[in-house]
Parts: structure tokens; sequence; C-alpha cells
């Protein structure tokens, strides 16, 4: 692979990739499946099952790595409870599955605000057979749902949003937001969470941003099994979207045309990535600087306790966050380097904790940045019916 290369086309990417226009099957690439085919049209409107439409959207979530750690079993005609997916989870970089139990939440956020376009109230009962300690994972629900038909619900608002969210991983305009726009999340978020969302613009911020959320990417990609992790879910070219429906790819970054056509072909390969990832580790690095440097806004999540319940509540804050953010024209990306909780990784913690006056025993749930940027395609969704289970 020919790295400054691949750098340099991504960096091109992020500007004109969405801008030039000629899809991959124009240049002959390989198959091309239009990304409302995995997922993002929503349910099937031959759909009648109101669990299956609302669980249509709910997979539409934001979630680490879009690994879905999701399971659902059902528990009656209106009703199902949700587990983690045992079988995808990241352990390298989220030992004690925090980001996967706000994926959790991610979803619960969702598939309620999809039951109120869909004349549901979903009422959710967290952890019902209790909640079990935030350094281990046991085969008990998160959460169980029920959906409880109601013609005089009001849809949220938010719902008009479920099908074009999404986390927009490219370069942004550098612009920062304004203070109106600040002012709208705050009393957004303040309105339904009890955790502060803090969210910083100054020029001291953003320097020292840059250079933790850098550094936190150097601190991660130095390790063989945490890059195996993450290459395990890149997907490195179209015929492995279709074949996983999960993962993320250069597409999520932003590169369309001849240009994704060119690293997938020519410069990216899952052989020769895994076999030396020490060239995908330097690119990671370069992109999150190169990221970070075109973002004036950063915004973080924290929580005084870290309990299964907080995090899932945090997931819950994070994706109406996003939602919200996707309604006002913004856009969101998640940089969790920093948070993750692998001994290498936690002076560099301690550091931005302390950078930023936050209290040592809290814990950041999410840090991400804001702005403004192109639309970027959909990552991939399975079907629903990978999910349930007996
Ligand atoms: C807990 C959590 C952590 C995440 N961390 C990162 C991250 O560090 N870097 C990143 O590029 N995306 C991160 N994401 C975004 C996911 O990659 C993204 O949600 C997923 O690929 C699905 O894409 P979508 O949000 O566009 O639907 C994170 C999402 C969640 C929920």
């Amino acid at each position: 692979m020919n790295r400054r290369n691949f750098i340099q086309i991504l960096g091109l990417g992020a500007g004109l990739g969405a801008g030039i226009g000629i899809s991959s099957a124009i240049v002959g690439c390989g198959p091309t499946e239009p990304t409302e085919a995995f997922g993002w049209n929503g349910p099937d409107p031959m759909e009648k099952d109101i669990r299956m439409q609302v669980l249509a959207y709910a997979i539409l979530s934001p979630n680490s790595h879009n690994i879905q750690p999701w399971i659902i079993r059902i528990t009656g005609p209106l009703s199902f409870d949700l587990y983690v997916d045992p079988e995808r989870l990241l352990p390298a970089t989220d030992p004690y599955y925090r980001q996967i139990h706000i994926s959790q939440g991610t979803f619960l956020e969702t598939l309620s605000i999809a039951a109120t376009g869909l004349g549901h109230e979903a009422r959710i009962d967290y952890f019902p057979e209790g909640v079990y300690g935030n350094h281990e994972l046991l085969n008990k629900p998160v959460a169980s749902i029920r959906l409880i038909p109601r013609a005089d619900i009001n849809p949220d608002p938010l719902f008009a949003h479920l099908l074009t969210r999404h986390s927009n991983k490219q370069e942004y305009d550098n612009r920062r937001l304004k203070q109106t726009e600040i002012d709208a999340l705050q009393t957004f978020h303040g309105a339904a969470s009890i955790y502060p969302l803090s969210i910083v613009q100054s020029t001291k911020a953003k320097q020292q941003l840059e250079k933790i959320l850098t550094k936190g990417m150097q601190i991660e990609v130095g390790d063989k099994k945490r890059d195996l992790e993450t290459i395990g879910m890149f997907r490195f070219n179209d015929a492995e979207v279709k074949q996983y429906r999960d993962g993320f790819g250069v597409t999520q970054a932003g590169l369309s045309g001849i240009k994704k056509m060119i690293v997938e072909n020519f410069l990216l390969s899952r052989e020769s990535t895994e076999k030396d990832p020490t060239a995908f580790g330097e690119q990671a690095v370069d992109l999150t600087r190169k990221t970070a440097e075109s973002t004036a806004t950063f915004a973080w999540i924290s929580s005084p306790g870290n309990s299964r319940l907080d995090q899932v509540k945090a997931g819950r804050d994070y994706c109406r966050i996003n939602l919200k953010t996707t309604a006002m024209g913004l856009v969101q990306h998640p940089m969790s380097q920093v948070l993750q909780e692998f001994e290498e990784m936690l002076p560099l913690q301690a550091q931005f904790k302390k950078q930023f006056s936050i209290n040592s025993s809290d814990t950041v749930q999410m840090l991400f940045r804001l702005g403004r940027a192109e639309a970027t395609p959909h990552g991939p969704r399975r079907l629903i019916t990978a999910l349930i289970r007996d």
C-alpha cells in the first residue's frame, strides 16, 4: 500500500469526494448497492408488525464501529427484550464494554422516538432482571420494552430525522457554532438529561483537543490487538459491505467516485493491512489530526457515576443530540480514543480531564466534534431478523 498516496487522496476526498458525482458503478469498480438497500429506507411499507417497524428504525442508531451489538428476544405481541450481543464486542478498545452499553442507549432512544412517530409509546424498563457491574457482562436484558398504542401521542419532532442522522467523519469547515446554536443545544439537552453537556470552542480548547485527540489515536494504534480489532470492522470494498452489512469504510469518511475506487482497488487490501497494520495506523493518526484541525467546536457528555444505567442513559442523550444537530443542519462525530479504559490510555485521559477541569472521578461518556459539512453516505445495517433470537 502506498501510504502517502492514500492520505493525499483521502485529504482531497474530504473536500471534493462528495462533489465528484461519479459513482463507482460508472467507473466500473464492482458492485455497488444503493445505501437505501442497507436499512435506510425505514420499515418495509408492507410490514404490519409494530415491533418490526420500530426495530427497523432502532437498528439505524449510532453505535461503536457500527458493530450493531444488539439481540432482541420477543416476549409478547407488543413487547420484546434488548440484550447485548456477546458475539459483538470490542474488548481490545472497550475492555469494560462501556461503549457497547452506550450503544444500547442509542438503540433505546431511537426506538422510543420511532414509536411516537408510529402512534405508540415505548415503555422501557431498564435491567428488569437486575443491573450487573460495570466490569462484567451478564446474560440479562438491558431493557424490557412494551409498545402501548396511543392515538393521542404527539410524534417526537426528532422522528423526522431518524433516516438522515449519521456520524459525519470528514473534515469540517472550521467555523464555530453560533452562540444561539450552542444555547439551543444546551436548552434541548438540559430539558431531558441529568448529565452535563460541555461545549467548548475557544482557540485554546481547540488547540488542546487537537493534541489530545491525535495523541489518543497514536496510543490506540500502537498495539496489534487493537489494530486488528479495528481492521476487523473496517470494510475494504463494496463486496465486504454487502457481505457483512456492518462496520465502516472510506465511504463514511466522505470518499466517493474515482477516489474511492482508487483507494479500494489499488491502495487498500485486507490481506496486506492485516499482515502489517503499521500504515493503517499511521493513516488513522493523520486523519484524526486533520479532522480535529478542521473543527472549531467540541463537546462531551459526562456523568458522576458510571453504572450500566448511566452508560445506557448517556447513550440516549448522545443519540438525541445527534438527531437534534441533524435537525439544525449541523454534523457530529464521536472521537472516543482518549475515553477508552485500557491501561496505556489512562495518563492521557487524566491529562484531558485536568486540562478541562473535569472531576477526575467523573466519566466522560461521549466526546465528539460538531460543525458543518456535506452529508456522507450511511453505514450499512443488517436485517432486523439477524437481531432476533428465540
Ligand atoms: C459509543 C460510540 C463510540 C463511537 N466512537 C467513534 C470513534 O471513536 N470514531 C469514529 O469515527 N466514530 C465513532 N462512533 C461513531 C460510529 O462509528 C457510528 O455511529 C457507526 O459507524 C454508525 O454510523 P452512523 O452513526 O453514521 O449511523 C462512535 C459511536 C458510538 C455510539
